[in-house]
């Protein structure tokens, strides 16, 4: 049996087939998931080529973070394309050039708000909108209850899985040449976790980020100067670092999605080879 036999889980941010949201879809389908994914605008002919390359055909339902609308019909697209849901996992980040690359000082405060928007707030958005799905306060309460109007029994709650909701996040717990805003806009995404980690709880539902090391994806490209930072990696890495390789993000979002994860709520796994616990690399970069 799959780790997620029977999830139903919506992925968010598969554009190419290097996005790290494809490689969790397929690696959730072979553990037994079924998936929607979502996608907005002009983006949707990418997203539908990339979805194609997966194991099983799946839904595309229309996603723009920061657009209400799509916000408002989320929960329902999703229940008519799955039944219910069990898990999500939120694989969006944005920020404009201006506010990237070693513009720091001079991005406008519209940009660094675009980014906070769309890579930071949009977590917390995603999350409420699906609430009405992924609660599961009434099968723990009723679970807990020895009969009808007895107190709720504390150890029963145990026996009924969590939902969860997964976000991607880059270490943001210290300056980054060339990350700018969207450093601090992964700053506030790691706050905006703790915080759905301490609302989201008492309705049975994990909040957990995975943060990754580099690797090459549309959003990397983005980013004047990611093969600089990208380089750094595989020298300070205990583990080595793989930046075309983004097999181990997956398999550790699919953990975190399944019931192997229950009770782990509001936590950071760095996934970077080992990057984050060394100071500085053992011998100058080749
Ligand atoms: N690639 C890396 O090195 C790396 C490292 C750590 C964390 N991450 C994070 O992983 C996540 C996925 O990025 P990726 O590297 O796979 O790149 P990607 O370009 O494949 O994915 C980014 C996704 O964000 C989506 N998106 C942007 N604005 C949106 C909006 N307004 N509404 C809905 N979707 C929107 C894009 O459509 C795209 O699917 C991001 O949060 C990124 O910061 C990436």
């Amino acid at each position: 049996m799959g780790l997620l036999e029977g999830k139903r889980l919506l992925i968010t941010g598969v554009l190419t087939p290097q996005s790290l949201a494809f490689h969790v879809a397929r690696m959730a389908q072979a553990q037994g998931a079924e998936v929607v994914l979502s996608t907005f605008g002009r983006m949707r002919s990418l997203t539908e080529r990339t979805a194609n390359r997966l194991d099983r055909p799946v839904e595309v339902i229309e996603l723009d973070v920061n657009d209400d609308e799509h916000l408002a019909a989320l929960a329902d697209g999703v229940k008519s394309a799955l039944g219910g849901l069990d898990g999500v996992l939120h694989a969006i980040a944005f920020a404009p050039e201006d506010a990237l690359g070693g513009k720091f000082l001079s991005a406008p405060r519209e940009s660094a708000e675009l980014a906070f928007r769309t890579s930071a707030f949009s977590y917390k958005a995603v999350a409420t909108a699906l609430l009405p799905l992924l609660d599961r306060t009434e099968g723990r309460a009723s679970a807990g209850r020895v009969a009808d109007g007895d107190p709720v029994d504390a150890a029963a709650p145990r026996d009924v899985p969590e939902s969860a909701i997964v976000g991607l996040d880059f270490d943001a717990t210290v300056a980054w040449p060339i990350y700018d805003w969207m450093g601090v806009a992964k700053a506030a995404l790691e706050s905006v976790n703790r915080y759905l980690a301490r609302d989201l709880g008492p309705h049975g539902v994990r909040a957990n980020l995975v943060s990754a090391g580099p690797l090459r994806t549309m959003a990397a490209k983005g980013i004047p100067g990611f093969n600089d930072l990208a380089q750094l990696w595989p020298a300070q890495a205990p583990l080595g670092w793989d930046i075309e390789d983004p097999q181990p993000v997956a398999n550790t979002v699919c953990w975190l999605l399944s019931d192997l994860a229950r009770g782990v709520s509001g936590e950071i796994v760095r996934v970077d080879g080992g990057f984050h616990a060394i100071g500085a690399p053992s011998a100058p970069p080749a």
